[in-house]
């Protein structure tokens, strides 16, 4: 009998997101069990209607769709990136759906009573609702499996900033405080997911040999997203789908590296969002401060004869 994964994705998509929950839906080891949209590459209505459109493409509209964070936890404006995502960030395609009947926040902490240690959270956003999760006592987020965050940079430059990434850039008090008080955290940063990378030709037999329920959106959200980032890094072939990485990782661990240290976030100044930890053979540890796991390397061929197999369903 096939052992499903049990997973809550937080996301705000954002191109690299959708690809993100269509491999999640596609794949037949993983039972989503909600998606919570949050503001980020995105508003959070956005990532709403995003949302509720994939599920609706893929005929699963039972999946609860639980409304997230809508700006930061300082209360300040957020910042949108609908220049590399598209204007209402699924590239040029605007999705003919409403705002979907959405769950509270509140849902979450129902979702991890129910699931508990087999319930996997995957943080595709900014920190803004997971933090909440640490801070909300009801939450019981201690009780839950393992968290995977896409996030960070370790000594690479940032994408945001040049030493930020963008979702801890977006929130980095939220970050912080998942940093500082969580347990089982997985933080998957840059150093891989800006290699995570699969060429255009490939994206475009997975979107020809494609019989699954999302084969006329990949070609133009890739599309659009590719040409994007060749403006911003010249010569790149295609572009980096950062948030798959997380999944890819929690169905493959085989193929990536991980080291388990301290995590620290800096939230003002012009280093505002570096994530730091100590990679020194023999590095100094703060008392009473979790140890979280960082990816920081990965089979690149291995990631993307999975990413083909799963998204063209073979
Ligand atoms: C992260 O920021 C967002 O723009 C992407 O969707 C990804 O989650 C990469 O820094
Ligand atoms: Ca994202």
């Amino acid at each position: 009998m096939i052992h499903l994964r049990k997973v809550l994705i937080i996301a705000d998509p954002g191109v690299d997101d959708a690809f993100a929950i269509m491999y999640a839906l596609l794949h037949p080891e993983i039972e989503v069990v909600g998606i919570v949209a949050e503001y980020g590459n995105v508003s959070q209505e956005i990532a709403l209607r995003n949302t509720a459109y994939l599920l609706q493409l893929a005929g699963r509209t039972n999946i609860p769709i639980i409304k997230g964070a809508d700006k930061p936890l300082t209360g300040t404006d957020p910042e949108f990136f609908f220049d590399i995502h598209g204007t209402h960030g699924l590239g040029e395609i605007i999705p003919p759906v409403q705002t979907p009947a959405h769950d509270p926040f509140h849902k979450v902490y129902e979702l991890i009573h129910t699931y508990g240690r087999d319930l996997n959270i995957i943080n595709l956003s900014r920190f803004t609702s997971l933090a909440l999760t640490f801070i909300q006592a009801e939450s019981n987020i201690h009780k839950t499996g393992n968290v995977y965050v896409m996030g960070g940079a370790f000594f690479v430059p940032g994408n945001r900033t040049p030493v930020a990434e963008a979702n801890v850039y977006g929130d980095p008090q939220a970050a912080k405080i998942v940093a500082a008080h969580g347990k089982n955290i997985t933080f998957v940063p840059l150093n891989i997911s800006n290699r995570a990378v699969i060429p255009l030709d490939t994206i475009k037999k997975v979107a020809i040999e494609n019989d699954t329920p999302f084969s006329k959106i990949i070609s133009p959200i890739m599309d659009y997203y590719s040409t994007q980032y060749e403006s911003i890094i010249p010569g790149i072939d295609g572009a980096p789908l950062h948030d798959v990485t997380l999944f890819s990782y929690l169905m493959n661990p085989e193929y990536y590296k991980v080291v388990e240290r301290q995590v620290k976030v800096n939230t003002t100044g012009p280093s505002k969002g570096l994530t730091l930890a100590d990679f020194r053979p023999a590095p100094e540890y703060i008392e009473d401060y979790p140890m979280h796991s960082i990816i920081i390397d990965f089979d690149k061929e291995a990631f993307t004869q999975d990413f083909v197999k799963i998204m063209t369903n073979r």
